[in-house]
């Protein structure tokens, strides 16, 4: 079911759907509007897809997407990672069927034509019919660019446009801040993902991961019977601030409430004395800079439109149609912290696993929210939260209160620019 556009009164049709204090419940629902999506920013933009880890060795590969686009991920004999589109350039079938291997060629099931770990076109049987060996300069579809920001692995389906680097832009310090976390300075994803598929648009995940205005009521009952700090980091009381971190990118920065404390490990809701290994790798590492690395902790930041770092976890949004979408979750592992992966994979388990405590209340909310947007009146999503006391930090970016809306006005802003660019 989808809502109805409000009618032209002049001005572009997504000035008229996205206002700074409101969007429009079309957004949500719209197939139009879901394949403009595809169009302006899933097949133009920077998209998050893979992590090199997951390719660690010669001729791995993985299978991957691009919103609905199935992607393999590849490293080839000489290191170097690769995205090929899954589709067979004869007739079209699926190259790849396993999630991930290692193997330096691809054989497409229907008619046996092979293709090198790159995307090169090896051979077809029966060749005569094609005037022989080598004539054919075909291969599997590659994706335009690649580029790899500590180990995440972005494609872009445009050929030209803003770099990885002018993309990212401010968002590329939170994952250098999660890479400092590790010993030895690497991030690996290499824990398995856990996918839900998820009746609800995709920008209602994005919306929501740096949302602080709903932990204290959605995940209140967790909180509440595991003691957990967390909910304080979202109240009134909070320190933390919500950044526009430009480009679609937002964040919860909750280090202020961190430093309050002082104290090494308590953004892992743990002690020094529980972890004493990886503090020691940490001392080693970074000498007195450790403490401060130690005390701030992981980043809580949404990178646009589809990588979600939540402190300990990583998740990824797959939009598959205007309402419905995918959602990819997995532990951050950190290179030469055993000790601490261990635990963070039970923390993942423990919250977005089959029978988690956090990622199933989200979902509630989504798939609720999709619900109400189709519903007539009142017709518009209300963002307006904090919006009178954003204020600008000293790097300039617009920041408000930790239950502000103010990273999801960032989002729409930057939105509205793609789905307007070039018009
Ligand atoms: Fe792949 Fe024919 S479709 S070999």
């Amino acid at each position: 079911m989808t809502t109805t556009a409000p009618p032209t009164q002049g001005g572009s049709r997504y000035d008229r759907l996205i206002e700074p204090t409101r969007v429009h419940g079309s957004l949500y629902t719209d197939p139009e509007i879901f394949a403009e999506e595809l169009e302006r920013i899933w097949y133009r933009t920077w998209v998050y897809v893979g992590h090199v880890s997951e390719v660690a060795r010669p001729n791995d590969y993985v299978r991957k997407s691009i919103g609905p686009q199935d992607v393999i991920m590849t490293r080839d004999r000489d290191g170097e990672v690769h995205l090929l589109l899954n589709r067979c350039a004869h007739r079209a079938n699926l190259v790849c069927d396993d999630a991930r291997g290692n193997s330096s060629s691809f054989r497409c099931p229907y008619h046996g034509w092979t293709y090198r770990n790159t995307g090169e076109l090896l051979g077809y049987p029966y060749n005569k019919g094609y005037g022989g060996k080598n004539k054919l300069e075909l291969g599997m579809g590659r994706v335009p660019r690649v580029a790899v920001h500590q180990g995440f692995v972005f494609g872009s389906m445009a050929a030209d446009g803003p770099t990885l680097a002018e993309h990212l832009g401010a968002a590329a310090g939170e994952l250098d801040r999660l890479a400092r976390l590790s010993p030895e300075g690497e991030v690996e994803l290499t824990a398995g993902w856990l996918k839900h598929r998820t009746r609800a648009n995709w920008k209602l995940l994005a919306e929501n991961e740096t949302d602080g205005y709903h932990p204290q009521f959605v995940h209140g009952s967790i909180f509440s019977v595991t003691g957990s700090p967390i909910g304080a980091l979202y109240s009134d009381q909070s320190t933390a601030v919500t950044r526009d971190l430009g480009g679609g990118h937002s964040e919860n920065d909750l280090r202020p409430e961190f430093r309050k404390f002082g104290e090494p490990m308590r953004w892992f809701g743990t002690t020094e004395a529980r972890v004493p290994d990886y503090v020691a790798a940490m001392r080693e590492k970074h000498g007195p800079a450790a403490e401060e690395i130690l005390i701030e902790g992981a980043p809580h930041v949404m990178i646009f439109p589809n990588l979600f770092v939540a402190e300990i976890q990583v998740f990824v949004i797959q939009p598959l149609s205007a309402n419905e979408c995918v959602q990819h979750s997995t532990a951050v592992q950190l290179k030469g912290a055993p000790e601490l992966n261990r635990r963070m994979v039970s923390q993942c388990v423990g919250s977005v696993g089959p029978a988690g405590m956090l990622l199933a209340d989200d979902t509630e909310m989504y798939e609720r929210n999709q619900r109400g947007v189709t519903m007539r009146r009142p017709e518009w999503v209300d963002v307006r939260r904090g919006l009178d006391r954003e204020r600008t930090d000293e790097r300039g970016f617009r920041i408000g209160t930790a239950t502000d809306e103010t990273g999801i006005r960032g989002f729409w802003s930057h939105y509205r620019q793609l789905m307007e660019a070039d018009k």
